[in-house]
């Protein structure tokens, strides 16, 4: 058998993502971070890049298609992914979308990960995507939907500028997300970006209206997918749950373990693990 070799990544976007990226690529066994794309040299984020050992550049789309590069992290920003996606649609790469610009094929680990094997555009929908979507996989299959929603809160320090700018494509496209997964004919995200001390964790209040219930095999589905995502998301917890009156309440808590996040930075942990975890299995699936 011919020897495995390590997939060259790119991440763009030398943010709050775009370097947690990055470091959790220099922790992969079959991912090399090879390139770190940002848009003005010398910025804090990719003087860090530089330091973790990646080349950095600011030449765009054009500096990643001439580093021959298997895997491209997009983390700037959704207004740009189109162009991104439009420069890397022929050149044979993966390109993980973790902005919420809704392109791509939307993917969630324990939902559908197996489409990371063949799939050459695979959007991460967003944090709160990450957080509910295995959950309300799980209620879909056990009752019927009819309206969901999801109240989250994330600590200011973990969101960047481009995470502010983009929060109407983060509505949009988590509604969508959630809407398509679950057939509920009706959908509301809402979010709070809490400035409060000290930083609160990162929290996803589900409230399902559901017919059909079956509870009990729904609670043992709903423990065993949240021990599924542990095993990339260590910090993973359905933290409350209950069932009533054909009223689901469920509140997941994401935090942050190892590495260089602090903990409340749960919502830049689940979707980080995740986006590394799914491009792993693409390299193991072109390795075969
Ligand atoms: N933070 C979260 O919890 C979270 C979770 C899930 C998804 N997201 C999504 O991830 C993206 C990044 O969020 P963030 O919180 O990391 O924001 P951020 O800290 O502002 O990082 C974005 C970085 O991308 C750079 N950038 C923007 N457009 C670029 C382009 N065309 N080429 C190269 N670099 C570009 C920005 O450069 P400048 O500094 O020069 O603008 C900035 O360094 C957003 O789309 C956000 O919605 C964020």
């Amino acid at each position: 058998m011919p020897p495995r070799r390590m997939l060259r990544a790119a991440v763009i976007g030398a943010g709050l993502l775009g370097i947690d990226l990055a470091e959790r690529l220099t922790r992969s066994t079959t991912l090399s971070c090879a390139l770190v794309v940002g848009r003005s040299s010398g910025t804090a984020g990719l003087r860090l890049a530089a330091r973790m050992g990646c080349a950095t550049s600011t030449d765009g789309i054009d500096a990643v298609t001439g580093s021959d590069i298997d895997v491209v992290f997009d983390a700037s920003n959704a207004a740009a992914h189109p162009a991104h996606w439009a420069g890397l649609a022929f050149a044979g790469v993966l390109l993980v979308d973790l902005t919420p610009s809704g392109g791509g094929t939307m993917v969630a680990p324990t939902v559908n990960g197996h489409r990371a094997e063949s799939a050459r555009h695979l959007s991460l929908v967003s944090c709160a995507g990450q957080a509910v979507l295995p959950v309300l996989d799980v209620v879909a299959k056990h009752c019927t939907p009819r309206y969901v929603e999801v109240v989250t809160t994330v600590a200011g320090a973990s969101v960047g500028r481009a995470s502010r700018c983009n929060l109407d494509e983060y509505i949009a496209t988590t509604e969508y997300a959630v809407r398509r997964l679950t057939h509920a004919p009706g959908a509301k995200v809402l979010t709070t970006i809490s400035p409060a001390l000290p930083a609160p964790a990162f929290r996803a209040q589900l409230t399902v209206v559901v017919s059909d219930i079956r509870p009990e095999p729904l609670r043992t589905g709903v423990e065993a997918v949240a021990a599924a995502v542990r095993t990339f998301a260590p910090g993973y917890e359905v933290a409350s749950w209950s069932v009533a009156d054909g009223l689901i309440k469920a509140s997941v808590t994401v935090t942050a373990h190892g590495g260089r996040l602090p903990a409340y930075a749960g919502n830049v942990e689940i979707i980080n693990a995740a986006a590394v975890l799914l491009a792993e299995r693409h390299a193991a699936a072109r390795n075969e």
